[in-house]
């Protein structure tokens, strides 16, 4: 094979045969054709796209690069959930304890923040004591005792898309549907569980900004879900405005604990509530509304919030003590108006100038650091209210900035829908 005439043939806008794919996943992996081939590879898919045929022929590259997590020990259906990311986005928080107290199995890997957007693994560590590196035995051991488990993508698995993703993320390749797709899925699938359902955000602050195009990348997932038998399902959600009241890790650990002990944000219980019961019809083959009915009961019994400390507690944390910023300070708006849009991605950037997320691979993060936003779409603002309180250990976000983050205007807004689809 010839790495130069794959280049070529993708630049050309021809369809890639299996094999060609599978090579140069092969070869990237074992070092054989270097980044600069594979980024121009990469710029190739991004600008010319590839059918659900060539995106099938990737993802099982990349999950047969490495290891398959076998989860056939545990009784039942083992359901796993992913979202696309965003800011603000702590619905695996709030959502997997819920299932896992409704008796559906969750089995999930996480990853890490990737730019603006957060990471669940991140958020986790900002309890004291959690370990997130279990090994695979570790893995399995916990959700045949508990029912639940969330952990850190070992190296072993899919070690195709920890390489290309971290060539994506500094060559301008990460917007691209079939890469996002086949990312995402060699990893759900790698994982093992049966059942996947999917939360693809949409909005000026998502990956896919794009309607239209996240609804492509919804219908891709679901089918290469369905081309390896696993059934999947995905809600296209919005991501317009950041989800829930915080941004940051130790931040929204607190506010997914104030969600699950029924006085959170309405929008993120929602939203949970929602993804929670595909999950849950999913995992007992029960109705959507009958699975809502017990997904309701486990949040108000507070089942879901003391399965989240045993899961915590497993994993080594204490709940009692999560790591906090140093200083706050609140930023008051300079105008009146109804909060007409808020631009999530510019906050989202301040939160990571004070060390919410890494600028650079190896950066440490600040887990206390990062905003808890006191007004949202449609609400009413006077000049002197708090719009954010800013939590920092030694760097401030730039006030300006902030201030110019919330869009006033004379007329309430309606807002954004928060489920506009579910591709099934
Ligand atoms: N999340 C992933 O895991 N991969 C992508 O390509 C984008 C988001």
């Amino acid at each position: 094979m010839n790495i130069t005439k794959i280049i070529e043939k993708k630049k050309d806008n021809k369809e890639l045969n299996k094999d060609e794919i599978t090579y140069a996943v092969n070869a990237y992996v074992m070092g054989i054709i270097s980044d600069a081939q594979m980024s121009s590879l990469l710029m190739a898919i991004c600008i010319n796209g590839m059918n659900l045929d060539e995106t099938y022929f990737l993802t099982k590259a990349m999950i047969e690069s490495g290891n398959v997590i076998d989860l056939s020990s545990i009784d039942g259906i083992k359901v796993d959930k992913h979202s696309t990311g965003g800011v603000g986005d702590k619905t695996s928080l709030v959502c997997l304890p819920i299932v896992a107290a409704c008796g559906v199995n969750v089995a999930k890997l996480s990853g890490r923040g990737l730019g603006h957007t957060g990471g669940t693994i991140d958020k986790l560590e900002s309890i004291k004591g959690f370990r997130s590196d279990l090994s695979e035995e570790e893995f399995i051991r916990q959700v045949k005792s508990i029912g639940i488990v969330d952990a850190e993508q070992t190296k072993q698995i899919v070690p195709a898309d920890k390489k290309m993703y971290a060539l994506r993320d500094v060559t301008g390749t990460t917007r691209s549907v079939p890469l996002i797709a086949s990312s995402i899925m060699s990893k759900k699938l790698a994982a093992g569980a049966d059942k996947i359902v999917l939360d693809v955000k949409t909005g000026s602050g998502a990956l896919i900004t794009d309607f239209e195009e996240s609804m492509n990348l919804a219908k891709m997932m679901v089918m290469l879900g369905k081309m390896f038998n696993k059934k999947t399902i995905a809600l296209i959600t919005d991501m317009n405005e950041p989800l829930g009241d915080s941004i940051g890790n130790s931040l929204e650990v607190k506010e997914a604990i104030r969600t699950l002990s029924g006085i959170g944000n309405k929008r993120l219980t929602d939203l949970c509530l929602t993804i929670a019961s595909y999950m849950v019809s999913m995992g007992k083959d029960i109705s959507l509304k009958e699975a809502k009915k017990q997904v309701e009961d486990a949040l108000t019994s507070k089942r879901a919030l003391n399965k989240f400390k045993e899961f915590v507690s497993y994993q080594g944390g204490d709940i009692n003590q999560i790591k906090e910023s140093k200083y706050s300070y609140d930023i008051l708006s300079n105008q009146d108006g109804y909060v007409r849009d808020i631009n999530e991605t510019m906050l989202a950037m301040e939160c990571l100038s004070m060390g919410s997320g890494r600028i650079n691979k190896d950066d440490t993060i600040k887990h206390g650091v990062g905003m808890i936003i006191k007004k949202h779409i449609g609400d009413y603002v006077s000049k002197g209210d708090v719009l954010v309180t800013v939590y920092y250990d030694d760097k401030k976000v730039n006030d300006n900035n902030v201030l110019k983050s919330f869009m006033l205007s004379s007329t309430k807004s309606e807002g954004f829908p928060l489920i506009y689809t579910v591709i099934e």
